[in-house]
């Protein structure tokens, strides 16, 4: 592995005392797309808003290095101007801020208007924020605030969950831009951490690894599409039993 893009070391997180994330080492490389699975409830959009440091989401134990440096701790502004970005599962809605008012805010790109026009959004540019969108809007609008910051680390909280097909194939798109899949490994220096039930994304986007997430750690690690294939066919538990206890512990 080159340069390390994220680094998660045995991190514990309580939510209102609640124990959610019990243990999580996870490290991304530069250039890596890493998928996660795991059953409703385990944690995975929790790793999530840990790691962008939402308020609310308690770290216990452990450390969070984004490019070497530590972000537990950090607001989630300071950790999002370093260069993470989140794609939310449920991204609130925001009255009386306008999409195209928020995206200029944020936009780290020159030009937003390719973006707009390549998630056909243009439509819903003078809309308050995910005020009344549909489901696939929503996930259309998350994804157009992901590539308009253009983060080095692209966290996307199920990008395709209540998507239709050709919508998929145009949110995927704008995924494999973002993380420029169409250059060399060497060209590539953003990362992405990709969170799906589906697994639709993965006829899409090449993806190096998957984990799965149970009760709030990683308890195993392979090929994204032999997981997606396992869960399958034997659930989630499947991979544990299947790979045993040395693959609990995740990737590091
Ligand atoms: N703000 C909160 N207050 C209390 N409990 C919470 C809060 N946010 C999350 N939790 C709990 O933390 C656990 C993990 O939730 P999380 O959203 O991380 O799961 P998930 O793996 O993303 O599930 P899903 O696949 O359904 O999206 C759940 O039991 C959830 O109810
Ligand atoms: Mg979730």
């Amino acid at each position: 592995m080159g340069n390390v893009m994220l680094e998660i070391k045995d991190l514990w997180v309580e939510i209102e005392g609640r124990s959610i994330l019990k243990g999580v080492n996870l490290v991304v490389g530069e250039g890596e797309v890493h998928i996660l699975f795991g059953p409703n409830g385990s944690g995975k959009s929790t790793l999530l808003s840990s790691v962008i440091g939402l308020p609310g989401y308690r770290i216990v134990k452990g450390s969070i290095r984004f490019r070497g440096e530590r972000i537990d701790g950090f607001r989630p502004d300071e950790i999002a101007k370093r260069g993470v970005g989140l794609a939310f599962q449920r991204p609130p809605a925001i009255k009386g801020v306008k999409l195209d008012m928020f995206i200029q805010s944020i936009a780290n790109v020159s030009d937003c208007a390719p973006l707009y026009r390549e998630l056909e959004l243009d439509y819903l540019k003078d809309r308050d924020l995910n005020a009344g969108f549909s489901g696939g809007e929503l996930k259309r609008s998350e994804m157009l605030k992901v590539a308009a910051q253009a983060p080095g680390l692209v966290m996307l909280d199920e990008p395709e969950s209540g998507v239709d097909l050709e919508h998929i194939a145009v949110i995927s798109g704008a995924i494999n831009k973002l993380l420029k899949k169409d250059r060399p490994c060497s060209d590539r220096s953003s990362s992405g951490l990709i969170i799906t039930h589906t697994g639709y994304i993965l006829d899409y986007v090449k993806a190096d690894r998957g984990h799965v997430f149970i009760d709030g750690r990683i308890v195993c690690t392979d090929n994204p599409l032999e997981i997606f294939h396992g869960i399958q066919k034997q659930g989630y538990e499947g991979c544990v039993h299947h790979l045993g206890q040395q693959a609990i512990g995740g990737a590091s």
